[in-house]
């Protein structure tokens, strides 16, 4: 049926904009975010069952927030133009790049088995003349050693190709020399061949791939909220474009990979297991029961949890966004359909749905739009003002659910700089985890959100993601393990969540820092 996919749109813009940490600064946070997500303070919940045995225990990063030198990716140019960003260089984030050896026996002293990263696709072909003939040799050698030593120390590599970052010579904001990125179709073909060569080049050392990172927040990035790169504003159209592109681009590198990948690196019968990672929230309506806000919270879920998802597992591709696929053009597409191995979910928050009317436009931009404590909603927070909604986790495992596909968390973890949050987060979460998996959901994967401190996009070095904090200021960017490191490996050695825990860690208190939400 059709409705305007610019409303539908718009109603994503309000929400996913403060997804990303747009919108000024947060203020004091309200007495009421003193308050529990899960159980009340110092109930000790019940035991949960253990964890799966071949359960991948993990911790996640990203080239551009943790390798530095990514000069020729568009984020690079977007460090030099954004306005609204901190103001702070990737350049002098932790240099994984160079201490990648320290981070990888930082992560194994967790006890995790599991690591995800990315190979950067402007880092092994800086410009289109090197592509795909041609890549850096060395950098292509520097991360078979950042593999081999990730193999090493006993964690099995999940490998992203695109996290929010694309090379220059396809997505130049300089207007001389302007590429239009993922708004052109030809991006579709480089990203194939981009698949093809890294499945070719280090599928003997990967099984576990991720195409493209969080897709639909790249779009809220790009052309809702203007805070990554191109830095368009609510520009729905173009929007619109870039989610198809890279729909047909997955599906591509798809097949890509399992062409090019035919070595089973870890004799487990796959050589390749391709997903995306797909920010998923939790919803609830601004205002219960009343119909619009309903219907709001309806679309939201559909256009940020479901859509890109429908289209690569069932081949329905909803390309007016208009949360149906019965209109000219949309019937099943066999290119798209069956190109999911596994659900790669990353979650971090609830947001809430709320009525925009019809005549949106003057009302997206509108700051704490979905703000929670704003709104009443009574939960605690992170140093990024985002609310800590344990219970959303599981709605989000249930919804995953539904594709029948096994489940892998790709992401999730908060900002905490001081580590007074964490350890109740990650007890809460895995609770979580375990009590679905304890429930039958065939979930095999936990890769919290971060191994290290590292540069969050627009927001700087002030968001604290790390299990092992980072001394930015120091010469040799110390690492030093937080409580939440202690916490994480206490369960993984348990296999299960020690409830016990709970009772001492029983309660969220204020977060000693606010950092600031930059964007609109
Ligand atoms: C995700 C993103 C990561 C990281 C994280 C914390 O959306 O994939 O790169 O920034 O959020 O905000």
């Amino acid at each position: 049926m059709m409705k305007s996919p610019a409303t539908l749109v718009a109603t994503v813009a309000l929400a996913l904009t403060t997804a990303l940490g747009a919108c000024g600064d947060h203020g004091a946070l309200p007495d009421a975010a003193r308050a529990d997500a899960g159980f009340p303070d110092a109930t000790i919940p019940p035991p949960v069952g253990e964890f799966p045995a071949g359960f991948l225990w993990g911790t996640a990063i990203a080239p551009y927030q943790v390798e530095g030198g990514l000069h020729a990716s568009d984020w690079h140019q977007w460090e030099a133009r954004c306005e609204v960003c901190s103001g702070e260089h990737a350049d002098d984030g932790p240099d994984f790049w160079n201490r990648y050896e320290d981070d990888l026996a930082n992560a194994a002293a967790l006890h995790t088995g599991a690591l995800r990263l990315g190979i950067d696709w402007s880092r092994i072909f800086p410009t289109a003349a090197s592509f795909p003939a041609s890549p850096d040799l060395d950098a292509v050698r520097r991360y078979h050693d950042i593999l081999a030593a990730a193999r090493a120390h006993g964690l099995e590599p999940m490998v992203t190709l695109h996290h929010f970052v694309t090379p220059i010579w396809l997505h130049d904001l300089e207007p001389k020399t302007a590429k239009a990125g993922w708004e052109d179709p030809a991006i579709i073909d480089a990203f194939a061949v981009w698949a093809d060569f890294c499945a070719r080049e280090f599928g003997a050392e990967v099984d576990w791939w991720i195409t493209i990172n969080e897709p639909l927040a790249y779009v809220a990035g790009g052309y809702l909220s203007g805070a990554f790169p191109p830095g368009a504003g609510l520009d729905i159209d173009r929007g619109i474009l870039v989610v198809m592109n890279m729909i047909e681009a997955h599906a591509r590198a798809y097949d890509a990979l399992h062409a090019g990948d035919s070595v089973d690196a870890d004799a487990d019968g796959a050589p390749a297991l391709v997903s995306i990672a797909q920010h998923m929230s939790a919803f609830r309506p601004a205002t219960p029961g009343d119909e619009e806000s309903e219907r709001a919270t309806e679309m939201l879920r559909y256009l940020l949890n479901r859509i890109f998802l429908d289209a690569v597992v069932y081949g329905a591709l909803d390309r007016n966004f208009d949360m149906d696929t019965d209109d000219a053009g949309e019937q099943v597409d066999p290119m798209l359909a069956g190109r999911l191995d596994y659900v790669g979910v990353n979650y971090y928050r609830l947001l809430l749905g709320a009525y925009i009317g019809e005549n949106n436009y003057p009302l997206i931009g509108l700051p704490f739009g979905n703000d929670l404590h704003q709104q009443g909603v009574d939960l605690p927070s992170t140093d990024f003002g985002w609310p800590i909604y344990a219970p959303g986790f599981r709605e989000v495992l249930d919804e995953a659910a539904v594709y029948g596909l096994p489940i892998v968390i790709t992401e999730n973890g908060l900002a905490d700089g001081d580590d007074t949050l964490r350890p109740r987060f990650l007890l809460e979460h895995l609770y979580e985890l375990a009590r679905a998996i304890q429930d039958g959901l065939d979930i095999r994967g936990y890769y919290h959100w971060s191994l290290i401190d590292n540069f969050e996009w627009a927001s700087g070095y002030c968001p604290r993601f790390g299990l092992y904090h980072v001394d930015f200021e120091s010469a040799d960017r110390t690492r030093r393990a937080g409580e939440g490191a202690e916490v994480y490996r206490r369960i993984i050695d348990a296999n299960t969540v020690p409830v016990e825990l709970y009772g001492v860690y029983p309660r969220y208190p204020l977060p000693s820092t606010l950092c600031p939400r930059v964007g609109l």
